[in-house]
């Protein structure tokens, strides 16, 4: 790995300590912040840890493969890195990090369209192929031009955000202008501040790691003088009159997979598979859109025993450890998306620390598949859970 620690981060926490310390105030809340007073945030994260596990034991141990399939590949763990829009100013060149842990850990790692690092930047760093991730913007031609592009550089898996017909509003990025405001000065007084306050990631990233703009979005957004007013362009592109229509639409011209990401609700889960998605995201966006709607972990089971047997299902939001993994497993997910861990982990030490995260996350996968008496993971069934939820115990 090339990199020693003088303490070995082991959970979540520690990592996102760390990054707390390494990133400027105003990108670390960016990522880490939710949506107002970030209730839905902190419940998909402690749901998850409501699901029971069923300890099982003598059952031979000694080999756990947490390998599984989806959309024709084969991953090491049923695990994906979810799109994150600035996640690669987490680190220098962020997403070509972050690609590279994933490739290593045998996963798919998703770009997002306002990601920092271009999907050709991305396509370099190897011949293992990438998700993309899209939301429906005004300017169909640019929509169409993306996925092109996206076409030509071998993806073939689209993740379509469809939870962001409006922003959510986040208390956090507001207070430090990440939501505009500031004016000129206000900004360039606001990111001196917070570079001067985090040296090393000031000259890694700041004066070393650029360009910092939307890598994807570069050649479309004309004016472009810094990263708030990619910002302003991309809120300002987004389509609030988006309907299903648009994505009968899309299905039409995007011939890979096409995932939607952002369903919360049984219906609508059931109008994915009417426009012939090939997978749902169980998503409220990490708790960044509305908050008080319900936790994923909460709402799963609801959408699975609706759409489960009609189409591939995914879930994000709260998924911080192995077991959390299978335990989305367990309810019907073919896998689980992180996305602040991933970027935290990139915070706290770029890849090297991903990979650790990463190493960590499937050796607590094959722990609580060892314990649940179930050594393969494309075996998991609800069947690993306690039968009876609602024991105290
Ligand atoms: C964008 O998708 C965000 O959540 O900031």
């Amino acid at each position: 790995m090339g990199k020693s620690f003088n303490f070995l981060p082991a959970s979540f926490e520690d990592f996102r300590r760390r990054a707390e310390r390494h990133l400027p105030r105003s990108l670390f809340d960016y990522i880490d912040g939710g949506a107002t007073d970030e209730v839905t945030l902190r419940r998909n994260v402690a749901d998850w840890k409501d699901v029971k596990l069923n300890q099982k034991v003598m059952r031979d141990a000694s080999q756990m493969d947490c390998g599984v399939e989806l959309f024709g590949e084969k991953l090491a763990m049923p695990l994906v890195l979810a799109p994150i829009g600035m996640g690669g100013m987490a680190a220098r060149r962020g997403e070509v990090q972050a690609k590279r842990a994933a490739d290593a850990a045998g996963i798919p790692f998703c770009l997002s369209t306002v990601g920092i690092c271009p999907m050709d930047e991305v396509a370099k760093v190897s011949d293992k192929p990438f998700w993309f991730q899209l939301y429906m913007l005004k300017d169909r031609g640019i929509v169409e031009d993306i996925l092109n592009r996206a076409w030509d550089k071998g993806v073939r898996t689209l993740v379509f955000t469809i939870d962001l017909a409006v922003l959510g509003t986040r208390y956090r990025d507001i207070r430090n202008g990440m939501a505009g405001g500031l004016g000129r000065w206000g900004k360039l007084r606001t990111g001196l501040i917070d570079y001067m306050m985090h040296p090393k990631w000031a000259m890694d990233v700041g004066v070393l790691g650029g360009p910092h703009g939307f890598g994807n979005l570069a050649s479309y957004v004309k004016y472009s003088k810094d990263t708030y007013d990619y910002v302003a362009w991309t809120q300002n592109q987004l389509d609030s009159s988006v309907t299903w229509k648009d994505i009968e639409w899309l299905r039409k011209i995007w011939h890979g997979n096409l995932v939607l990401k952002g369903i919360l609700d049984v219906d609508d889960a059931r109008e994915a598979v009417a426009v012939g998605t090939d997978g749902i995201i169980v998503s409220n966006h990490g708790g960044r859109q509305l908050d008080g709607v319900s936790s994923t972990a909460r709402m799963f089971p609801h959408i699975a025993e609706a759409v489960a047997t009609e189409t591939t299902l995914l879930v994000d939001g709260g998924i911080r450890t192995g077991q959390d993994v299978v335990r989305a497993l367990a309810l019907g997910a073919k896998a689980a998306l992180i996305g602040r861990p991933w970027v935290l982990a990139l915070g706290a030490g770029g890849e090297p620390a991903l990979t650790r995260m990463l190493d960590i996350i499937k050796q607590d996968m094959k722990t609580a598949l060892g314990l649940t008496g179930v050594p393969k993971a494309a075996d998991i069934t609800q069947d690993i859970l306690l039968k009876d939820q609602s024991w105290n115990c």
